[in-house]
């Protein structure tokens, strides 16, 4: 981590690992040996949810290490399905279980998204309609409030070390801490050279909200065009490391704590050794990014016609 801050300090006190380890689509079968690494390699800050279906064997991995649970961060997140308060302890002690973690350090609401009880009453994972349509609770989806208020009961009790959201916009963000009586201790939301939130990175900072930095490399099949993107791979020639370093240090060095996911064990390693960007590159990374002509989301879903980022239309 040379010559950039390993850790982030939240409101409690804690220390947050600033680089952490991401297990969305990562197969079952591959996850675990692919957590396993990473754990050997020293990531110790690894990003889970529920949604992913993977848990149980991260979980194993987690456990097979023998790296005392006090050296870990361990997040998960609480689905659209379950944001009925009633669901939430459920689903935090759900993932705690799978994980084999005792406690989680960070529980997030996954997105500011509620779905629609199944056909079964029950809260399920992707409701449908007769029509096949997904199903939104849009009553509960502006109320997410009474979401939150089952997850500061979780910190009140001592359950969840701490409690953050993901995907929520500035207005949300803005509305959330006005009402709420422990504030969230970080926003997870997508930042990468493509999409580098630079609005929402000022007003972050201006308003003491930790941000993390999820598909940071670009996810996917996007991650190959932006690992191919002529100014990284000119920042990453000059300074002969790997693009993905290059993208990983740059969240950092910005402030953002970042999450990278690979199953590759090469790819994992290098990613870790993320490292303090020359002012020149940092200045060339935020002016390009921010100049970037075909900017767009890579993780931007549409459930039940929602524009869930508001993008189209603010509402201040
Ligand atoms: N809160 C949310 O809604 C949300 C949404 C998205 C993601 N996340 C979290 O953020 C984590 C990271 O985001 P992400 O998984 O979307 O995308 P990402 O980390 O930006 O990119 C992962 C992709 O990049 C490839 N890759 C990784 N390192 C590479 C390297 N050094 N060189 C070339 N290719 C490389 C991986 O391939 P291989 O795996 O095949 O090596 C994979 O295809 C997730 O895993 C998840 O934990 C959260």
């Amino acid at each position: 981590m040379s010559g950039l801050p390993s850790s982030f300090k939240l409101f409690t006190g804690a220390l947050i690992p600033s680089l952490g380890f991401g297990t969305w689509q990562a197969a079952k079968g591959q996850v675990g040996n692919a957590v396993a690494h990473a754990l050997r390699t020293g990531y110790r800050h690894i990003d889970c949810a529920y949604i992913y279906g993977n848990e149980e064997e991260v979980g194993a991995a987690i456990k097979d290490s023998g790296i005392p649970r006090k050296e870990l961060w361990i997040t998960s997140k609480l689905w659209n399905g379950f944001h009925r308060p009633q669901d939430v302890e459920d689903m935090y002690h759900k993932s705690a279980k799978d994980l084999q973690a005792g406690y989680l350090d960070l529980y997030l609401i996954h997105w500011p998204v509620a779905f629609g009880l199944g056909a079964d009453g029950k809260p399920a994972n992707r409701p449908l309609d007769k029509d096949g349509n997904l199903v939104v609770d849009y009553a509960l989806t502006d109320d997410y409030l009474s979401t939150w208020r089952a997850m500061e009961a979780l910190v009140d009790k001592g359950t969840a070390r701490h409690i953050g959201i993901s995907n929520f916009n500035i207005r949300k963000t803005k509305d959330l801490l006005s009402k709420a009586k422990i504030r969230p201790a970080v926003n997870q939301v997508e930042m990468n050279f493509h999409w580098p939130q630079h609005e929402l990175v000022k007003w972050a900072k201006a308003n003491n909200v930790l941000l993390e930095a999820y598909s940071p490399l670009g996810s996917g099949d996007r991650a190959k065009e932006m690992l191919a993107d002529p100014t990284i791979v000119e920042i990453a020639r000059k300074n002969g490391i790997a693009p993905s370093r290059i993208l990983l240090s740059w969240q950092i060095q910005r402030g953002n704590v970042v999450l990278a996911k690979s199953v590759t064990p090469s790819r994992i390693e290098d990613n870790f050794f993320v490292q303090k960007l020359l002012a020149e590159d940092f200045e060339a990374l935020e002016k390009i990014s921010a100049e970037y002509p075909n900017k767009s989301r890579v993780v931007n879903p549409s459930w039940g016609g929602l524009d869930v980022f508001e993008d189209g239309k603010p509402q201040e």
